[in-house]
């Protein structure tokens, strides 16, 4: 009879790593909170720096970009895809989970939670890039969110009266990858896009795109004090630590965690920007991965 009650117990343990991918070095937000709250597991990072931006493309280049990363990952033998990018969790989630056999977690629901959690009267900014501005379902996210706390009678005087804004901020992207996250000429993009929703007095801003919480500390500065921005890092973080959880995907090996680094760009170019932002030293060893090399399959989920 025991027996029978360990066996039904026992606790299941994998060590392949998570991969994580991003058009870039935006997803490094991401992964740095997966570092934290998973201190035992190892990641895989992809950033496809060569064909950065993804927020300007095609839902359909969207979609083939992001399932030759999968297919790239997949064949690294992870247990998990992250896509840490708002653009391409837009875009090609669907067609990701469709395709992946490995649970897949995106970015846009948990940044939408957090907001609708975090606002006072309901006016809610959405920044992102054109690509998933234009998809709707960073929009669509927040309401069904809100909808769901309504339901339960959460938060209930800001949510009764929701008013959501979104505002692309393309240069971001670049000036993310440029290395210039606190610039004059950041400050002066961030007044311009920002404009519209600071007057239409946002009190929770959506950083909808993972390269922009490089750029916080300007974001900050220009949207004032009353305004409370979403990282949705650390949110995506928990989703990863559930699903692990609810797969029995965690790794529980005590082996010391491998942190591997591929781009499709210059190594060296990705190492330098990504040292200071990461803050735990250089990552060392980043190879170069041509992921157009991989099947992007056409479905146009
Ligand atoms: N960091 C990505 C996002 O979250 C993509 C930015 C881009 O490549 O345009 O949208």
């Amino acid at each position: 009879m025991n027996i029978q009650k360990n066996v039904s117990t026992q606790v299941q343990s994998d060590s392949r790593p998570i991969g994580v991918f991003d058009s870039g070095i935006g997803g490094l937000t991401v992964l740095k909170e997966i570092w934290k709250a998973l201190p035992n597991e190892s990641t895989i990072y992809f950033g496809d720096n060569g064909r950065t931006p993804y927020g300007t493309k095609s839902h359909e280049t969207i979609v083939t970009y992001s399932l030759q990363n999968m297919q790239f990952l997949l064949s690294q033998d992870v247990k998990m895809i992250v896509i840490a990018c708002n653009s391409a969790s837009a875009h090609a989630y669907k067609a990701v989970r469709a395709k992946a056999k490995v649970p897949v977690v995106e970015v846009i629901t948990p940044g939408a939670a957090q907001a609708v959690e975090a606002t006072r009267t309901g006016r809610i900014g959405i920044i992102a890039t054109r690509a998933t501005v234009n998809s709707g379902i960073y929009k669509a996210a927040v309401e069904n969110e809100a909808g769901i706390r309504l339901k339960a009678g959460l938060n209930r005087e800001a949510l009764e009266q929701l008013y959501i804004e979104q505002a692309a901020c393309p240069l971001f992207v670049s000036l993310a990858e440029e290395g210039w996250w606190d610039t004059e000429i950041t400050k002066l993009a961030a007044e311009e896009y920002l404009k519209q929703l600071k007057k239409n007095h946002i009190d929770t801003l959506i950083l909808g795109c993972t390269h922009y919480p490089l750029l916080m500390k300007t974001i900050a500065e220009v949207m004032g004090p009353d305004t409370a921005l979403i990282n949705a890092g650390a949110s995506v973080a928990r989703e990863v630590e559930n699903v692990l959880a609810r797969n029995q995907l965690m790794n529980r090996s005590g082996d010391v965690p491998q942190h591997i680094f591929y781009t499709s760009d210059d190594p060296q170019m990705f190492e330098n920007l990504a040292t200071p932002f990461l803050g735990g030293g250089r990552p060392s060893g980043t190879k170069r991965a041509m992921t157009d090399e991989y099947s992007g399959e056409e479905i146009w989920l």
